[in-house]
């Protein structure tokens, strides 16, 4: 598999509108009607039955679910030590859709994506997003190169050129 990255400072700029109509002119037709959960499973599972993923795509039908908690809270299962990792969906092999569930004051390790692409979009609440540079020597420390607050339905990506936590 892999990812069709048209135009990849569109995802990163976070103007929705911008990205929206570069999009649909890309696709030349209507795009997917997200409004619930099983609709986000529903388009995630055709789009990646293609062998080439449209990154702007995925990001677009991410964006447009709107979370309502009864579609999730069966899969929100908090843990008061650390956050928890639970599926949703495991997209038919080709990628798996969870509900990350961080109690207040959780934190991941720094790690990257290695090969795999990550978007992750906010259910409920808020979480900072503190990314570094790829380490250019080993042993070299971490530069942070910026952070970002995710709010309520924000969406963030990330693949492999980055490390973040
Ligand atoms: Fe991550």
């Amino acid at each position: 598999m892999s990812f069709c990255n048209y135009k990849e400072e569109i995802v990163d700029n976070n103007n929705d509108n911008i990205c929206d109509i570069a999009l649909y002119k890309h696709l030349g037709h209507g795009l997917p009607v997200v409004t619930s959960l099983s609709d986000l499973i529903r388009e995630l599972r055709l789009i990646f039955e293609s062998d080439t993923v449209n990154i702007e795509l995925v990001h677009y039908v991410m964006r447009s679910y709107k979370s309502n908690p009864i579609d999730w809270k069966k899969y929100a299962k908090f843990d008061r030590y650390r956050y928890t990792r639970n599926l949703i969906d495991s997209g038919n092999g080709k990628y798996n859709l969870m509900a990350l569930c961080w109690g207040e004051g959780h934190g991941s390790a720094i790690h990257d994506h290695a090969n795999s692409h990550c978007f992750m979009k906010m259910l409920q609440g808020s979480l900072q997003e503190i990314r570094f540079a790829w380490p250019e020597v080993e042993g070299e420390e971490l530069k942070e190169i910026g952070r970002k607050q995710l709010r309520l339905n924000d969406v963030c990506y990330i693949n492999g050129k980055n490390v973040h936590l």
